[in-house]
């Protein structure tokens, strides 16, 4: 329960688990691991071989006969990932008598492992069989009642960890935190990878059958960092809430070692990373949703710093593209988690065409992404548990501005340029303690929000993707309507939603597009829309009543003012779920890793 615990920001539609001791005693509820909890309480159960899951409803909605572990006769089983072939499977297995008792896509795989089970052999090669009609991405626990002290375990495209416990037991999961009270040394099983878990130890095999035997391979353990200490709230009252605060660490800790004198050196993309900067002549960065924003933020450096053109593509619109590839293009991936989906698959792809080597940008040592990529920035943003992304995004953001200056350094940057983006690198965590410090005004300002349905953010420049994240953490935690457009866009059409009272949030740098930003907010005030403006305090606005009032802040350095400027748009998008007191850390309907297309 512990690890489900856990895990449950991954997924958190429904809750079970299934013991076996004897028979199998299955307990499945709709909602959070609590609602799980409270139903073992009042009549718990035990046994020495479990599988339990948390649920993010894919197919069939979330309700109690669709929440995991399912059951076919013998086999009891929990499932992450997507079965795509799972229509023309339940037919064949409706032919065959199966019934069906949810609307999965999980039960055809349960079905399956018994029909081949039913026909001879043990569980291992079952299962083995099985995976052989399945097409899709997938993890899985299988326990067969009659062999109960084994757990067979399937890693393809869903990621899955091994961990012994200090107590004897041998336990899996989706992620090293689920384990971390029991181990942090762990097995990452690879794709492909079938392996058996029991009293006797862990065998893993590579899950090809050859001559009717699955092949045993050797997986080293790797020891985890993390304390099981690292995912817990302290004195905060939400894990979001904890992570705004965590930024000023986050950059810290993702700056240490990588900034040397006034320079960065080549070396933190480790070794023999000069040859591969030498050749970039361009860059394609790839991510989905927060990373995403951070990619449309580095856009702007790449271009300015290094003279390098720069594309960014959402990755589950970049994998269905026919490629055009510039001779010498650089591809980077940004993931917190390592384990999006379509991530993934944008790198697969992108590994079969003609770029250069491949840089991920991440915050999971163990994620199939840093395994899966050429080279990596790690972000050490420590752990980050509430769905709405915080400290990644901003870590992610000090990242590609260091790569943005290691290209910079090929392209002629002049070292004054260098060291003061080294200054401003250095000064980061400075500045970010002073924009959380302006909490309590943002608090004050939520309370306009909190009755609103809809609300525009605007900015220009590398400022526009920092109001599409903001716009992102609005719509995402408080379910309030939230866009976000280039101010400059604004009359193209936006503008005809603006009426008196509604709310314009927008992001006022001191820079060289100031002028014009004022323009296009004089154009929103004529409409007797409300203004709030987060403005560099050398910006010169002034709040005017209730119809503009401007929060400045201190981010006179031009490079890392984005960085400088997401906060107030995190701790607005906070207060504003709190006074809506919407789910913050797991807000409807999302997931924090999303591991399925
Ligand atoms: O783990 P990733 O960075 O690949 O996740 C990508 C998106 O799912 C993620 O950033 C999502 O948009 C956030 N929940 C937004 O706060």
């Amino acid at each position: 329960m512990e690890g489900l615990r856990r895990l449950e920001y991954r997924g958190y539609d429904s809750a079970g688990v299934a013991l076996v001791n004897g028979g199998v005693r299955r307990v499945r509820k709709l909602g959070k691991v609590a609602e799980l909890q409270s139903a073992l309480d009042a009549d718990p159960c035990a046994g020495n071989a479990g599988v339990a899951h948390t649920r993010w409803a894919t197919h069939g909605a979330p309700d109690e006969a669709n929440a995991h572990p399912h059951i076919s006769g013998r086999i009891v089983i929990v499932h992450n990932g997507i079965i795509e072939n799972y229509e023309a499977l339940k037919k064949t297995q409706t032919e065959r008598g199966f019934d069906f008792t949810s609307e999965t896509d999980t039960e055809v795989i349960a079905h399956q492992i018994m029909w081949h089970l039913s026909r001879g052999g043990d569980l291992l090669r079952a299962v083995s069989l099985a995976l052989k009609d399945l097409k899709g991405t997938y993890a899985l626990g299988v326990i067969d009642v009659e062999q109960p002290g084994h757990i067979v375990l399937v890693r393809n495209g869903s990621p899955l960890v091994i961990g012994a416990g200090a107590d004897g037991g041998h336990y899996a999961a989706s992620d090293v935190h689920a384990l971390l009270q029991v181990t942090t040394d762990f097995i990452v099983l690879e794709n492909g990878d079938i392996a058996r878990i029991g009293r006797d130890g862990v065998r893993i095999f590579n899950g090809e059958l050859e001559d009717g035997e699955l092949r045993p391979v050797e997986r080293a353990p790797v020891a985890t960092p993390l304390s099981p200490h690292a995912i817990e709230l302290g004195e905060f009252d939400h894990f979001m809430q904890k992570e705004i605060h965590d930024q000023p660490c986050a950059v810290t800790d993702t700056l240490e070692g990588r900034l040397l004198d006034d320079t960065v050196p080549d070396g933190i993309l480790g070794p023999g990373a000069a040859a591969l900067l030498d050749a970039v002549k361009a860059v394609q960065i790839v991510a989905c949703g927060t990373s995403y924003h951070a990619g449309l933020v580095a856009r702007h450096w790449f271009e300015e710093f290094a003279g390098v053109p720069c594309r960014v593509e959402i990755a589950s619109e970049f994998r269905y593209r026919r490629q055009v590839i510039l001779p010498g293009t650089l591809f980077v991936a940004i993931s917190q988690s390592g384990e999006t989906a379509d991530t993934l698959a944008a790198l697969a792809l992108a590994k079969k065409c003609d770029y250069l080597p491949s840089v991920a940008i991440c915050n999971v040592p163990e994620s199939s992404l840093v395994r899966e990529s050429d080279r990596v920035l790690m972000t050490h943003a420590g752990p980050e548990i509430g769905v709405a992304s915080t400290k990644a995004f901003t870590t992610q953001l000090v990242t590609l501005l260091l790569l943005a200056m290691l290209l910079g350094k090929r392209a002629g940057m002049e070292p004054a340029v260098r060291a003061g983006l080294v200054a401003q690198l250095r000064n980061l965590p400075s500045r970010l303690e002073q924009a959380l410090a302006l909490e309590p005004r943002i608090r004050e300002l939520a309370q306009q929000y909190a009755d609103k349905n809809h609300v525009l953010f605007l900015g220009r420049g590398r400022h526009y993707p920092v109001a599409m994240e903001g716009a992102l953490k609005m719509k995402e935690i408080s379910y309030i309507h939230a866009e976000a457009y280039a101010a400059g866009e604004l009359k193209h059409g936006p503008l005809a939603l603006v009426d008196r009272g509604m709310p314009v949030v927008s992001v006022a740098p001191n820079d060289h597009l100031l002028a014009k930003l004022k323009s296009n907010l004089q154009e929103v005030r004529a409409r007797g829309g409300v203004l709030h403006v987060f403005a560099d305090s050398g910006a010169g606005f002034r709040s005017e009543g209730d119809s503009v009032v401007v929060i400045e802040l201190n981010a006179p350095e031009n490079a890392v003012a984005p960085i400088v400027f997401t906060l107030p748009l995190q701790i607005l998008a906070y207060h504003t779920a709190l006074l809506k007191g919407t789910d913050i850390d797991q807000p409807r309907n999302l997931a924090k890793s999303v591991t399925v297309e």
